[in-house]
């Protein structure tokens, strides 16, 4: 492409006001697996290691032996692809294998897997939903849900989109009146939250999220994403926080890309007359190709794990105790809740890459997030505890804090 071209122009000029302005995103490259402390790859082609507090290996499954194994049986029964999307003969033992468990552990009838979370999300509402319909959608939901309820209104004209501001409970009661009043005869209201907000680290109160919808006769979907593997006493989720049944919540979306064995795909579980209708129906998994069989068989393996061995749950949780008394006492502003989702807000997106920047050179991975995945000015450091960290790793995040 020629410099002069105004695609290249365009493009340069976004990149260059990004360096100008310190927000520009540098990839970091990790040479090992993920673990508490990985080894990134240096300019000069060393590798130097850092205390990993960015990934969402929340139960430290990524680099567990049992789910290593699983993946390798899977890579060897089944060969490296599917090569086929679902419906014509991308559909393998593990696929199913796979989804009743999902739909076991969230107490569903159903569960569906896709590539990713984005895709099973991107799947329901332009897929579930029809004219006469109303969303009602937390501000803070994860992107995927914001997009595919932009792509709905495209796909299905006629669905009406509410948002109330995140957690705020009279205002989704007041939304929830309004979408009321617009149903077609036979509409149907959805009601969607993230469980755990992935940038706060906070928790929608689902128990009187569920009063609402009963009193309006909506359906309730919450995307456990941040939720699965880390809240409740065995990881089922948000809803186990709460003392909720799976079957508390209509439809869930989740993915396998965090807690679960944290390689990629998504899911969502439900009704089977929602299932069998994202199966016909939606273009995610209609026109793209099926989880691959090697990454089914290692979070089946990871969900294993998890359901024996509560005690990961529990060492998260006591980790995430630990990490917030000691990040607190150190004087940094961290939000009292007990995900494993840390932030610690800096305001400036310049500042939260420089902070990440300096943290590294102490030995600390933990990544600044700025505009645009957060709102201007509410740049943050993320840190993410995991089962895998001890006390002496936590030690060492909170003493390279002290130092920026
Ligand atoms: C709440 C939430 N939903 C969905 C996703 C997307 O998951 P996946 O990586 O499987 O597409 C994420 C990932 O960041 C998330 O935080």
């Amino acid at each position: 492409m020629n410099a002069d071209h105004p695609f290249a122009q365009r493009a340069s000029t976004l990149l260059s006001g990004l360096r100008d302005r310190g927000e520009f995103k540098v990839l970091q490259t990790i040479d090992s697996t993920m673990g508490p402390v990985v080894r990134l790859k240096q300019p000069d082609g060393s590798t130097k290691e850092a205390l990993c507090f960015c990934s969402n290996n929340y139960l430290g499954l990524a680099d567990h032996p049992e789910v290593i194994e699983a993946g390798l049986k899977g890579l060897r029964d089944y060969g490296a692809g599917t090569a086929s999307v679902r419906f014509i003969c991308g559909t393998f033992t593990p696929h199913h294998a796979l989804e009743a468990r999902i739909a076991a552990m969230l107490e569903q009838e159903a569960a569906y897997t896709f590539v990713s979370c984005w895709n099973a999300t991107e799947a329901v509402f332009p897929t579930l939903c029809e004219a006469g319909d109303a969303i009602v959608s937390d501000a803070l939901n994860h992107a995927c849900i914001i997009d595919s309820i932009r792509l709905c209104s495209v796909i299905k004209k006629g669905v009406n989109r509410f948002v109330y501001p995140n957690n705020d409970l009279a205002a989704l009661e007041t939304k929830l009146a309004e979408a009321k009043g617009t149903l077609a005869p036979g509409g149907v209201i959805w009601v969607i939250t993230d469980g755990v907000f992935s940038m706060e680290g906070s928790i929608a109160d689902l128990p009187k999220m569920r009063a609402l919808c009963d009193r309006f006769g909506a359906l309730l979907a919450v995307d456990d994403s941040h939720g699965t593997g880390v809240m409740g006493r065995t990881g089922r989720g948000t809803h186990e926080h709460w003392g909720m049944r799976g079957a508390d919540i209509d439809l869930f979306t989740g993915t396998l890309g965090k807690a679960l064995g944290g390689a990629a795909g998504g899911y969502i579980a439900g009704p089977k007359l929602a299932v069998d209708t994202i199966v016909q129906r939606a273009r995610p998994t209609l026109f793209s190709n099926a989880l691959p069989v090697t990454v089914a068989c290692s979070a089946d393996k990871a969900i294993e794990v998890m359901l024996r061995e509560p005690q990961r749950v529990q060492r998260l949780r006591d980790n995430v105790a630990y990490a917030r008394k000691q990040i607190k006492a150190a004087g940094f502003d961290v939000l009292e809740s007990p995900t494993a989702i840390c932030p610690i807000i800096v305001h400036e997106t310049a500042k939260a890459i420089a902070m990440s920047k300096r943290l590294l050179e102490l030995g600390v991975y933990v990544i600044g997030f700025g505009f645009p995945v957060v709102p201007e000015g509410h740049a943050r450091l993320r840190c993410q505890i995991s089962a895998a960290h001890t006390e002496a790793h936590i030690d060492t995040l909170v003493s390279a804090l002290k130092h920026l």
